[in-house]
């Protein structure tokens, strides 16, 4: 009797540890997972492949494309090289395309190394837009972007129109593997080409950064001691060219026309130290590449080639440019 009234109170006492084990041991390390009603429903999955990430005209595409992507329900991936290279370029949009994603957005660079990718990409049902650069030979559905070899033309009109007497030009390119920077030269070239008085007297690469731009200036001033005037392709061109002049030639006043409307290149303008910029629309590039994806996905067949504005502007075009501007950026 005693012998059972033992065994009782042991099992009744293991029980109660058990209990109390299997409970706290619960409470400690049992992670509810949280069902939340509260994360957003995405129609659609896009990427954005810049050129360069950080680079300050990619970001104003990406503004865009998040913009449109916020009103169109769309999960939008902003992924690119950290500095702007042909092979990490590629490798990326390779990624992505093996991600199975729903479209991307990427520049038409080099039609060796991306028309093959763009192809396969389409053959599995992911929607390409190019953007910026074009590669019409390419599957690609679209293209969003400036006319690259008429925003050339244009610079090279503005050039005759703005200067007198002999010219001695120094072209400084963003890259020369690009179709759009290449583009961008030819058209230049054509505008200026029954204008004797004008010579394009070198180029030099810049790689689209600003360092690059400012050794590509110096190397073409060192061979071409007389140039008078300098014309650069890419984003960040201009900067580089002006800081090389304020330091080198500050006494000099060489004709400086460049692209895009970054804000350190607008204060140039308004400096007089750049005295034209062609103006591309990276902001409404990126908007639109992002609603057409959206059309295409839909079952829609958009427009080709959607080609962004234009334009010059020049010192005295800067109040109304801005006020434009802010407007665009508003939308
Ligand atoms: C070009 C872009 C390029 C950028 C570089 C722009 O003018 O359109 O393709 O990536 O310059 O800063």
């Amino acid at each position: 009797m005693k012998k059972k009234l033992v065994y009782s109170i042991f099992a009744l006492a293991f029980l109660i540890s058990a209990f109390l084990m299997f409970f706290y041991g619960q409470q400690t390390f049992y992670v509810k997972k949280e069902t939340s009603t509260t994360e957003p429903k995405y129609d659609y999955h896009f990427v954005l492949i810049p050129e360069e990430e950080d680079n300050e005209y990619w970001r104003q595409v990406e503004k865009g494309a998040r913009d449109a992507a916020e009103k169109q329900g769309v999960y939008l991936e902003y992924i690119g090289p950290k500095r702007a290279n042909l092979n990490d370029h590629v490798r990326v949009f390779d990624k992505e395309i093996a991600g199975k994603v729903d479209g991307i957005m990427v520049q038409g660079l080099s039609n060796e190394a991306f028309t093959p990718l763009i192809n396969k990409a389409v053959e599995k049902g992911t929607s390409i837009i190019t953007i910026d650069t074009d590669l019409p030979e390419s599957r690609r559905d679209v293209y969003v972007g400036t006319d690259n070899y008429m925003a050339g033309f244009m610079a090279g009109k503005a050039f005759i129109e703005d200067t007198k007497g002999e010219q001695m030009v120094g072209i400084v390119i963003g890259r020369n593997d690009a179709i759009h920077q290449q583009l961008r030269v030819e058209g230049f070239k054509e505008a200026v080409k029954n204008e004797l008085r004008i010579k394009i007297v070198g180029m030099k690469e810049s790689n689209i950064s600003k360092t690059g731009a400012v050794q590509a200036t110096y190397d073409l001033l060192k061979e071409n001691p007389n140039i008078t005037a300098f014309y650069g392709t890419s984003a960040l061109d201009g900067v580089g060219i002006a800081q090389v002049i304020r330091t080198m030639r500050p006494y000099s006043d060489p004709y400086v026309i460049t692209f895009d409307t970054l804000p350190e290149t607008i204060q140039l303008l308004e400096a007089e130290e750049i005295d034209a910029i062609v103006v591309q629309h990276p902001y409404e590039m990126g908007y639109t590449a992002v609603n057409m994806l959206v059309e295409i996905k839909k079952g829609n067949h958009p427009e080709k080639i959607q080609h962004t504005p234009t334009s010059i502007i020049r010192k005295n075009d800067l109040n109304q440019f801005l006020q434009e501007h802010i407007q665009e950026n508003n939308k």
